[in-house]
């Protein structure tokens, strides 16, 4: 399973790249808008940045509803570095934009899923990637793990080359579950990364190996 992390926040990505398990950064325009990042300029300078920091796939949100302008953003998006995934919503026109940038060979990241039914129509479309925001079914009462269990079956049912990257991660539990069903990537918070590390048994094993290790001077 690949590793993302979900920021924009340059030193974080920096902290999870130096843990040497990371293998790309997701955005989106509430994180940018986070650290205050504003204006193209900014926002291509921030991108380049982060692409600078990680060899890996970096999502970048397209701003535009409507198939041509969100054709032309993700153009100009994925001129700035290799690295850059192009991230678009899924809408009518998202789809029809995802259908056109993956038939000139662009990769896509088709984001704000919400259910199997537009997982299908994305992968028709040819996204790279596909977005379901597990977190935010959770805090409606529906069931984000379960979507992505429902769509790791749709796609391995017809070899789907979409590759699902679980989303809106709140915890530890949602990584280890969304490995568990097989989700080809997650993209986790910081902090959500570091909780996998920690057990109080490590901690409190680690510091008894310590005080032994002392015994006889
Ligand atoms: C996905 O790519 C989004 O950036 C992100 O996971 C949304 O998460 P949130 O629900 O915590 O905002």
């Amino acid at each position: 399973m690949e590793f993302f992390i979900d920021t924009a926040n340059l030193s974080e990505i920096k902290e999870a790249n130096e843990m040497g398990i990371l293998d790309g950064v997701t955005t989106n325009p509430s994180l940018m808008a986070k650290e205050n990042i504003f204006g193209k300029e900014n926002i291509n300078k921030h991108y380049r940045q982060i692409c600078s920091i990680v060899n890996g796939p970096v999502s970048a949100e397209v701003i535009a509803t409507d198939y041509k302008e969100m054709v032309q953003e993700g153009l100009a998006l994925s001129d700035l570095h290799d690295n850059i995934v192009v991230k678009i919503p899924m809408t009518a026109e998202g789809i029809k934009a995802i259908r056109y940038l993956s038939d000139k060979g662009i990769r896509t990241n088709c984001t704000l899923v919400f259910s199997a039914g537009q997982a299908l129509i994305a992968a028709k479309a040819g996204a790279t990637y596909l977005s379901p925001f597990l977190g935010r079914l959770d805090d409606i009462s529906a069931d984000g793990v379960g979507l992505v269990a429902q769509i790791r079956t749709i796609y391995d049912n017809y070899q789907f080359s979409t590759k699902i990257l679980a989303a809106s991660i709140r915890h530890p539990m949602h990584i280890t579950q969304c490995a568990e069903i097989g989700a080809d990537v997650v993209t986790a918070p910081l902090k959500a990364i570091q909780q996998l590390i920690k057990h109080p048994l490590t901690d409190s094993g680690l510091a008894q190996f310590l005080k032994d290790a002392q015994k006889g001077g």
